[in-house]
């Protein structure tokens, strides 16, 4: 019997300091800890930020001498398309889901996983610095102007896969803009942002989902490579990290992604 391909997750943002790492290695062990096999690449061969997060969970695992659900991972350093396909085939072998991490500026290998990618995600702050990634927005009436060069390229990529005549290369591809890094006190740019969002999402075809409010405890788990998900591994938890918690399942379910059917729970410590 053929297995299913693995559904690839693209985290991109030509932005920097979204979320994306972030973002990646929470959804990565999420999904782990779901009991699906999970594969993470790493396209930012400078900061390596979602490499060195799992390099340091697997260091945390031996020094603890403890086991904990997690992803296969490596970096791309390669110099050619041909290269990443070959890698992130080996690498998606036998899994579910391969995530994708790329850098916060324009590259040529971050655009070819966006536009391969089965669901697309997009962090974006609650600013309209980050929004004119997607769209520029009118200085007075804050009316959606014109799209940006990014989501002309999606819309594109969207548009050459539904035409394709090789089945595989017909899959759909669901974009979701997450609102990350949300802080709770600016309502009035929050709904400037959540109007503006709304009418792009006509026009482009994305979704929008909730993802992680501005949180210390984002910034204090990468050297352990824990996630807010490791529960007996992180002392005692306030009640915030709680509502992390379901801020996490709440965006994994916002993603609406295809749970392989031999998953199980893996149970947390
Ligand atoms: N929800 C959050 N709350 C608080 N801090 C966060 C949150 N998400 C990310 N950070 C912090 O913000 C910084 C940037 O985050 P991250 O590296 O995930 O973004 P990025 O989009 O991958 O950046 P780059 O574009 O440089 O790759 C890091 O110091 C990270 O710890
Ligand atoms: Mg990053």
């Amino acid at each position: 019997m053929l297995s299913q391909p693995a559904h690839r997750i693209v985290f991109a943002n030509e932005k920097g300091g979204t979320g994306k790492s972030t973002t990646a290695v929470h959804v990565a062990i999420a999904l782990a800890y779901r009991g699906a096999k999970v594969a993470a690449l790493d396209l930012d061969p400078r900061q390596r930020t979602l490499f060195r997060y799992l390099e340091n969970r697997s260091e945390t695992e031996r020094r603890r001498d403890i086991s904990l659900p997690g992803a296969s991972y490596d970096v791309f350093t390669g110099e050619s398309v041909a290269e990443l396909d070959e890698l992130s085939a080996s690498l998606a072998q036998g899994c579910d889901f391969l995530i994708f991490d790329t850098p916060g500026r324009d590259d040529e290998f971050a655009r070819h996983a966006a536009t391969g990618a089965d669901t697309l995600v997009t962090p974006l702050n609650d600013s309209f610095v980050d929004f004119d990634l997607i769209g520029q927005v009118d200085a007075e009436s804050f009316k959606v102007r014109r799209l940006s060069f990014y989501a002309e390229l999606i819309w594109e990529a969207r548009k050459k896969r539904a035409m394709a005549t090789i089945e595989d290369q017909r899959r759909e591809m669901d974009w979701v803009v997450v609102r990350n890094r949300t802080h709770h006190l600016e309502a009035r740019n929050q709904k400037r942002i959540d109007e503006a969002l709304s009418e792009l999402s006509k026009r482009v075809g994305f979704r929008v989902a909730k993802g992680l409010s501005e949180r210390v405890i984002y910034r204090e788990l990468f050297p352990s490579g824990l996630t807010l998900l490791d529960k007996g591994h992180l002392g005692e938890l306030g009640t915030s990290h709680l509502i992390a918690r379901q801020e996490l399942r709440g965006l994994i379910s916002g993603l609406n992604l295809p749970m392989p059917a031999t998953a199980q729970d893996v149970e947390p410590a």
